[in-house]
């Protein structure tokens, strides 16, 4: 089996093609990426010299370059992990948010079809079906909540979403999409939540909530999420969407604090900021279908995956100090200097 990764250098991907490489020694990864400021070669560095894996820097959007790897490897699986993620982003620039989100995943899905695919794989988001209210805990998104998108980001991933399910109905391209709550765990880049406030947290930095605090996510360990694609492109039928979660709703304080107390920092560090434009309440997953269908349950509790994560960013310091040292410095200024 050639199963094509794309955003491979980035946290899910790195993750999806560490998890593949251990669990089916025998296939091949080739793995596509436009190293944006989210993708880090270094991260693939265990397995670069790997006989079963390849890595090609490509934008998503380039035709040529996409087409003409296609015509050399003839992959049986395509994942597409590739992506702008960062919300805050989309909502200071939304515009390559669309080109990457929509228009690269359009691109992708020519190359199938021209070339032939078993499968195209998308890897979607919760946050495709809006927000749900705080006060409702008895409500979750099912795959038949409707799409409903709040930023720039979300909305890009919802069109590319209507996109992939247009191209299975009018061209047959054999397609799944999964939509997977928040993903945590080794090698996140430090502009989200949890890296963002470890990496604060050890500098003595002020830990930026936004509004409340009390807007609320289902954690995901990025490992079960990288399970689940496997089971998905195996087993998971064609022309279906799956909800990937595992009903763990925290909010975004409570996570805070259990940063600083797994870290030994006081929780005086904790700064209430301006709120993001737009932010969503609650995103809380029913992931009925995938455990009957597939089988498939979360097997990190949050407790340990969050003290795993929490072990790795301060055993891989180099990893995400490079970054934070960097032109992420430029970022933070612009996005949190006047917070
Ligand atoms: P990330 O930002 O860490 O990584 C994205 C990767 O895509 C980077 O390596 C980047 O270089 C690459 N990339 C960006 N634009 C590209 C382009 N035009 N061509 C080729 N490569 C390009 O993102 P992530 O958190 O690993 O998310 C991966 C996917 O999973 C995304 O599609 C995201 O929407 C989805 N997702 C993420 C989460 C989460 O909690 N992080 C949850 C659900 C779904
Ligand atoms: P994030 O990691 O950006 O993921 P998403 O917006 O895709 O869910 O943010 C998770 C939550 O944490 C979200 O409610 C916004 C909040 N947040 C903060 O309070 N402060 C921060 O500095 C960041 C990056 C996020």
């Amino acid at each position: 089996m050639n199963i094509f990764v794309t955003g491979g250098a980035g946290f899910i991907g790195a993750n999806f093609i560490f998890y593949m490489l251990r669990e089916h020694p025998d296939y091949r990864i080739v793995c596509l990426d436009k190293l944006t400021y989210a993708g880090n070669l270094s991260t693939l560095e265990p397995v670069m010299q790997n006989d079963h894996f390849r890595f090609e820097k490509i934008d998503i959007c380039d035709r040529e370059a996409v087409f003409q790897l296609f015509e050399e490897e003839k992959p049986d699986v395509t994942v597409n992990f590739a992506a702008e993620s960062h919300v805050d982003r989309s909502i200071e620039d939304p515009e390559v948010f669309l080109r990457t989100n929509i228009l690269g995943t359009q691109v992708l899905m020519d190359a199938c079809r021209k070339y032939g695919i078993k499968r195209f794989h998308q890897v979607s988001t919760d946050e495709v079906y809006g927000d749900l209210p705080l006060d409702r805990p008895d409500l979750f998104f099912t795959e038949q909540t409707p799409l409903h998108a709040s930023s720039p980001y979300s909305a890009s991933k919802a069109s590319a979403d209507m996109i992939v399910m247009a191209y299975h109905r009018t061209y047959g391209l054999p397609v799944t999409v999964s939509r997977c709550s928040n993903n945590y765990g080794p090698y996140q880049f430090p502009e989200k939540l949890i890296p963002l406030m470890i990496a604060n947290a050890l500098a003595d930095k002020p830990l930026p909530v936004y509004g409340d605090g009390l807007n609320v996510r289902d954690w995901l360990y990025v490992e079960d999420h990288c399970r689940a694609i496997d089971l998905i492109i195996h087993n998971g039928q064609v022309g279906e969407v799956y909800n990937v979660g595992g009903h763990n709703e925290m909010s975004n304080i409570s996570i805070v604090k259990l940063i600083c107390r797994e870290l030994d920092k006081p929780e005086s560090l904790i700064k209430y900021v301006t709120d993001r434009k737009g932010h969503d309440r609650r995103y809380a997953i029913d992931p009925q279908k995938i455990h009957s269908e597939l089988g498939w349950l979360p097997e990190t509790k949050f407790e340990d995956g969050i003290k795993e994560t929490v072990r790795w960013y301060l055993n891989n310091r180099q990893w995400w100090e490079t970054i934070v040292s960097g032109e992420y410095r430029n970022y933070y200024e612009k996005m949190y200097g006047n917070k």
